[in-house]
């Protein structure tokens, strides 16, 4: 029995996940297995009715599920990065889910914003690091508020970190047997510490995996080639920030933010996944909201927990209801939010 934590979360949060879990229910039938879910109410509405965002001991006890499947975070009614940080940050952290695993897939008959650029050229995957650099908020002001004032904000690369991560990306690179290509994406030539680190941990980590190629792009030159070439990539790894970033750019060449999945992976712990997208709240309930990034979602979810089968029917049934929509975009899909939802279920 497959025991899943639920967070709707903030705006179209709720939204988006309730037809992931229709498909869940629908997918669950055919390949008939079990599973339990458990609603928590995390996010702004409770913040704000409350003053707690998430304890120490509720993230511990989010240990105990299989899987953690998740709407949206941001509320704007909450001042920015105390849900963010709050919650989000603080779930990937605690939970150590050091990787947030983006693909950047084109399906058929997605519209592309690239010109002259189709599925053949767009299927690769972003291997982001997810506990370290910028976002460890290691920092802080001096003489806050005078004209002396200084603020700093580190960003932090440990050689375990790195190497773990790594490690996962060349592992996946492996296993995807696809042109067997590991791009690097950091900036060596500016960042000469974090990112020498960076670099010294990748090529040791080559020199075990001789079946694997690796290449290396400075992230400014990384989104020219997702935009002029991004046939180049089958998988990259990056850190932090430049995946935050980097991501962005390839949820939107493979359709935009309606259709863009990704996982907060711990590989030997809980996992945690969402659509990319924020919580977008001028949509919020009026079924307009693209879920097909929270149906992806619950695909690698479900490829996660070893239900490899029953992810690939997903998936299918995702490459079949595109075809019927006019857009992958809010409000002109041609389908509600749950007519989205019932598409899916019917392809399966
Ligand atoms: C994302 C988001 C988050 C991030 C924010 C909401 C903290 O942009 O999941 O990409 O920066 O990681
Ligand atoms: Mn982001």
């Amino acid at each position: 029995m497959l025991k899943i934590a639920v967070i709707g979360g903030d705006g179209t949060g709720p939204e988006v996940v309730a037809e992931g879990l229709k498909v869940l229910q629908a997918i669950s039938k055919k390949e008939k297995f079990g599973y339990k879910l458990t609603h928590f109410d995390f996010g702004g509405e409770r913040y704000k009715r409350t003053g707690e965002i998430i304890s120490d001991q509720e993230v511990a006890g989010l240990k105990k599920f299989d899987a953690i499947f998740l709407g949206a975070v941001g509320h704007p009614d909450v001042a920015p990065g105390i849900l963010e940080k709050g919650l989000l940050l603080k779930m990937r952290f605690d939970l150590d889910q050091y990787i947030n695993l983006r693909p950047v897939k084109l399906y058929p008959g997605v519209e592309c914003p690239l010109k002259d650029k189709g599925p053949e050229d767009i299927d690769f995957i972003i291997v982001r690091e997810n506990t370290e650099d910028l976002y460890v908020g290691s920092g802080g002001f001096a003489h806050k508020g005078t004209d002396m004032e200084v603020a700093t904000q580190l960003m932090i690369a440990t050689r375990q970190g790195v190497e773990r991560c790594v490690r996962y990306a060349f592992d996946l690179t492996r296993k995807r047997n696809r042109k067997k290509l590991l791009t690097l994406v950091a900036k060596t030539n500016v960042l000469t510490y974090a990112h020498d680190l960076w670099w010294r941990v990748f090529n040791e980590v080559a020199a075990e995996y001789p079946d694997i190629k690796t290449d290396y792009n400075h992230v400014d030159a990384c989104c020219m080639w997702m935009v002029k070439n991004p046939n180049f990539y089958d998988v990259i790894v990056t850190t932090n920030m430049f995946g935050d970033i980097i991501t962005d750019l390839g949820a939107m060449i493979q359709g935009g933010m309606g259709i863009a999945a990704g996982g907060n992976i711990n590989p030997k712990g809980v996992s945690m996944f969402e659509p990319i997208g924020g919580s977008a709240p001028k949509y919020t309930g009026k079924n307009v909201i693209n879920p097909m990034a929270a149906i992806g979602a619950m695909a690698m979810l479900l490829r996660e927990v070893g239900k490899a089968k029953a992810a690939n029917r997903v998936e299918r049934a995702i490459a079949a209801s595109v075809l019927k929509m006019k857009s992958q975009a809010a409000g002109k899909m041609g389908y509600s939010t749950t007519g989205v939802g019932d598409l899916v279920c019917e392809a399966l």
